[in-house]
């Protein structure tokens, strides 16, 4: 199989690239990447001697480029990661998940039908279905509902290749994971943000009142599903990928610092992110009847592996940190704490709730 990797210095995409060079017979594996802030190639320095193996520098909505590589590599297949994968990034600034998750999908879609390629499988991730009231879980046929920019544009990228298997019968699964956690992760998300801080003993921001409720899948029990997909999904179907582990934002905070021997004082309120979704959950009960799949690897477990790599990794997350990170941390987070409390103090007011709506709108 000749596998060609979209996205793979990023997170998920350098752990998928390192699984299937050990796990998937695969003659070639190219990482088409365009180093965003997110994409770090020394996520994947243990791979890059590997003959298998080769990383185009290239932007998926650059359609020469893409065709270039496609016509060179002739892939059998196509696991698409690419993204612009942060919500709050994406409400700072909503463009670029519009060019890479829309436009960009596009273009791949466009490359994978002219080279007829025989497996086109689209990362996507459980945000599509929007915030969820308690008991309810989203299987595949459930509305989608996005409520950020991020989760709209991977929404309709969705949208997108489905109907080239409709109607141009490109062979496209697509896959909605849950929140990942795991090695690698830029500091951004909530896990290893938290993680970092912790280690560093500065504020651990938490938005709104903590309560709202995540399902944490393990980075490599994502890979086992992709690969099961890969290997066993029917095309022109959707595979929900969930983790089983369903917490509150509050409880994983906790755990965190516990784990790291961190104090509770470390946790900060901050005001709330806009349009922030309470609840997610999805059922990966079409999955595991159709592959075997479950996610194996128990969250406390998870959890432990994951802070013992960060703290092992002191030069990785202090390289991810410099520069740009810090400009986005200061635009984020700056005054978001004194920003909640004077939303409070106009909620305490008369007529005092819309304030808090304007004042929350208004960041
Ligand atoms: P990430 O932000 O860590 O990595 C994204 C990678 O894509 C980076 O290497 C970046 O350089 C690259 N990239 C971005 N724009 C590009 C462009 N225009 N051209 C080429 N490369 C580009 O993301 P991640 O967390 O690894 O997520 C990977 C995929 O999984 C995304 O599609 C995301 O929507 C999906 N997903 C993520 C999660 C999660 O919890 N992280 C959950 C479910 C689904
Ligand atoms: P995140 O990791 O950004 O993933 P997503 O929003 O895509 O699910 O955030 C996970 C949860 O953690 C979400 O409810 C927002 C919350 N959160 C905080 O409370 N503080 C933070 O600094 C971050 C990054 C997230």
């Amino acid at each position: 199989m000749r596998l060609l990797i979209t996205g793979g210095a990023g997170f998920i995409g350098s752990t998928f690239i390192r699984y299937a060079l050990s796990h998937i017979t695969a003659e070639r594996l190219v990482n088409v990447d365009s180093l965003t802030y997110a994409g770090n190639l020394d996520n994947l320095a243990g791979v890059t001697a590997d003959p298998r193996y080769r990383f185009a520098h290239a932007d998926i909505c650059d359609g020469a480029a893409i065709e270039a590589i496609f016509a060179e590599e002739r892939p059998d297949a196509v696991v698409h990661f690419a993204a612009e994968s942060h919500v709050d990034r994406s409400i700072l600034s909503p463009a670029p998940s519009l060019d890479t998750n829309v436009r960009g999908t596009f273009v791949l879609l466009e490359a994978a039908r002219r080279h007829n390629v025989s497996r086109f499988i689209h990362i996507s991730t459980d945000e599509v279905y929007g915030s969820l009231e308690s008991p309810l879980e989203a299987d595949e046929l459930f509305p989608l509902n996005p409520s950020s920019v991020y989760s709209a544009s991977k929404a309709a990228s969705d949208l997108l290749a489905l109907s080239y298997f409709k109607t141009y019968g490109l062979p496209v699964i697509v896959t909605r994971a849950s929140n990942n956690y795991g090695p690698y992760q830029f500091p951004e998300k909530l896990i290893p943000l938290m993680i970092s801080n912790a280690l560093e003993c500065v504020p651990l921001p938490i938005y709104g009142d903590g309560a709202q409720v995540r399902d944490w899948l393990f980075v490599e029990d994502h890979c086992r599903a992709i690969h099961a997909v890969l290997d066993c999904g029917r095309v022109g179907e959707v595979y929900n990928i969930g983790g089983n582990r369903a917490l509150p934002n509050l409880e994983v905070v906790h755990r965190i610092l516990t784990v790291t021997c961190r104090p509770e004082s470390l946790m900060t309120h901050v005001l709330d992110r806009p349009g922030h979704d309470r609840r997610y959950a999805i059922s990966s009960a079409k999955l595991t009847r159709e592959t075997g799949w479950h996610a194996q690897v128990e969250f406390d477990d998870g959890l432990t592996m994951t802070v013992a790599w960060y703290q092992e990794h002191h030069a990785w997350i202090e390289r991810v940190r410099s520069g740009a990170y810090r400009d986005y941390y200061a635009l984020n987070y700056g005054d978001r704490r004194d920003q909640l409390f004077r939303a409070r103090a106009v909620a305490a007011k008369p007529g005092g709730t819309r304030g808090m709506a304007r004042a929350e709108r208004s960041r």
